[in-house]
């Protein structure tokens, strides 16, 4: 689908400024996150552990998707603020969060790992249709008191293949690489 078939020239200059401010974001996102160790570095030192084991919240609350789609989703700061609107604690992180919350461009919490593109894998299917608990990829995240540096769990081919067919599952290369 062509978008500029869709857009009058207005909305398209609007776009393209748009693109340009991104970008130019995402080059500073990018000079302040960089890492040359490959580390994920989060804006907030957040406490899975406290959320979901202390307060009992369900991983949906903040991973909205996995159950119907093919990604989960990282929750943005407007909605840790649903909650942390007033501050509740002491904790000096929960006051950045809060600050970062409210200016123009709140930073993002960042993925641990990506498939490549070329690779196709969906929660709903593993998660909804197969009842894999998130532990199977993802390791005891939900004891973690502040964000890994990467993957607990390294999920590569032969993890998905192994599993695959160990359950009879498709493991032709299409079946993934689509
Ligand atoms: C459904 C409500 C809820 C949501 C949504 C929520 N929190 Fe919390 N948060 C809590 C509760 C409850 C506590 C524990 C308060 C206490 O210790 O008395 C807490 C504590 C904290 C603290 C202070 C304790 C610590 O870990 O140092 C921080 C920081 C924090 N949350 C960050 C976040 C971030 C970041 C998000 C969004 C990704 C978020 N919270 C979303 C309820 C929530
Ligand atoms: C209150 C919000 C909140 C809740 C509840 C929550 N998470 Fe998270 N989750 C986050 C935030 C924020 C991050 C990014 C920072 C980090 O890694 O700690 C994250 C990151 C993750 C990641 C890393 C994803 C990647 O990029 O590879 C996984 C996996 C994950 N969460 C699983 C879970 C599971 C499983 C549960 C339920 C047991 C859960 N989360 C509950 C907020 C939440
Ligand atoms: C069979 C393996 C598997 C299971 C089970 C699984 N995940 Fe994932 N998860 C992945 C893979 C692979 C990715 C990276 C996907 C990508 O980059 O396209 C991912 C990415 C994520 C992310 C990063 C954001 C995103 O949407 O890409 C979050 C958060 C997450 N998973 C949460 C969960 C939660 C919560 C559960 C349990 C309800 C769960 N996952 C179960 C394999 C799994
Ligand atoms: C622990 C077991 C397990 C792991 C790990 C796993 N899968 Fe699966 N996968 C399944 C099961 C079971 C199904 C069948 C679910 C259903 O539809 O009932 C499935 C189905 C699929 C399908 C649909 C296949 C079709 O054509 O019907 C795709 C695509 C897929 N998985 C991709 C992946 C990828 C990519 C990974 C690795 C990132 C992965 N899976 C890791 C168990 C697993
Ligand atoms: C069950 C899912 C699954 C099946 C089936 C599968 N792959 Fe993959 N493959 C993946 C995932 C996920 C990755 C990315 C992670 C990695 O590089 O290990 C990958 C990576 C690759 C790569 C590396 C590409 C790169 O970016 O470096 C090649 C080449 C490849 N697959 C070929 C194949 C071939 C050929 C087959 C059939 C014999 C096949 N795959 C079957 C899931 C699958």
């Amino acid at each position: 689908m062509n978008v500029d078939e869709k857009l009058g020239p207005t909305r398209r200059l609007a776009l393209g400024a748009l693109t340009v401010l991104m970008a130019v974001a995402g080059f500073a996102a990018g000079r302040v996150t960089f890492n040359p160790n490959g580390a994920v570095v989060q804006p907030i030192q957040f406490n899975h552990r406290k959320h979901v084991k202390d307060a009992g919240l369900d991983c949906s609350t903040c991973h909205q998707y996995y159950a119907d789609h093919q990604h989960s989703g990282l929750p943005d700061l407007a909605l840790c603020t649903g909650c942390h609107q007033q501050p509740m604690t002491k904790s000096p992180e929960e006051a950045k969060l809060i600050k970062l919350a409210t200016t123009a461009a709140p930073p993002a919490f960042r993925k641990l790992f990506r498939l490549p593109d070329h690779a196709y894998y969906s929660h709903r299917r593993h998660v909804t249709l197969a009842g894999l608990p998130c532990t199977t990829c993802h390791g005891a995240i939900a004891e973690t008191t502040a964000p890994p540096p990467g993957p607990l769990v390294q999920v590569v081919m032969k993890t998905c293949l192994d599993c695959h067919a160990r359950r009879n599952v498709p493991t032709n290369c299409i079946a993934c690489h689509r």
